[in-house]
């Protein structure tokens, strides 16, 4: 058995491919990477096939992730069904998901945050037009949903 997961964020270059990086880097060292599938989406299509934005990359490279193979991708019907979760970074693009979702699909909808209830926010800030400091508050939020979705999804595959 295995679970899907699929991080959205608005422009699939900044906030959604960090967290793909940093739970794609979480599931290996916790020896499941044949058993979660790991994608990330935009539910806008502006920056469709662009690489992660360079503050993004700059900022997970310090932390050793490597965002550069990743190519931005607006989320399609399909996805509903092809992935278990479904996790947005903000209320707004939850909100998106909400809309779009088909009647009766698989994926659970939530907040990426939900994961990370000690966590001081409970939506993923929007980087774009910020600095440096954003992209590491990012990181640091990503890290902790992605260790509290990581038990859970233990608890799905045992
Ligand atoms: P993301 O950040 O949703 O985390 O990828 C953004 C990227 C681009 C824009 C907004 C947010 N934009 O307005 O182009």
């Amino acid at each position: 058995m295995s679970v899907g997961v699929l991080f959205v964020c608005l422009g699939n270059i900044c906030r959604s491919p960090t967290a793909e990086a940093v739970f794609r880097r979480q599931v290996a060292d916790a020896g499941l990477a044949g058993r979660v599938r790991i994608d990330s989406a935009g539910t806008g299509a502006w920056h469709v096939g662009k690489a992660p934005d360079v503050r993004a990359q700059a900022a997970a490279r310090q932390r050793g992730y490597d965002l550069s193979a990743l190519r931005a991708r607006q989320v399609h019907a399909g996805d509903f069904n092809d992935f278990d979760y479904l996790l947005a970074m903000d209320r707004d693009n939850l909100a998106v998901l909400q809309r779009m979702a088909p009647a009766g699909a698989r994926a659970r909808l939530a907040l990426t945050l939900d994961f990370a209830p000690t966590a001081a926010l409970s939506e993923v800030p929007d980087p774009y037009y910020g600095g440096p400091e954003g992209f590491a508050q990012v990181l640091d939020l990503l890290e902790a949903a992605g260790t509290g979705l990581l038990e859970e999804l233990r608890g799905r595959l045992t």
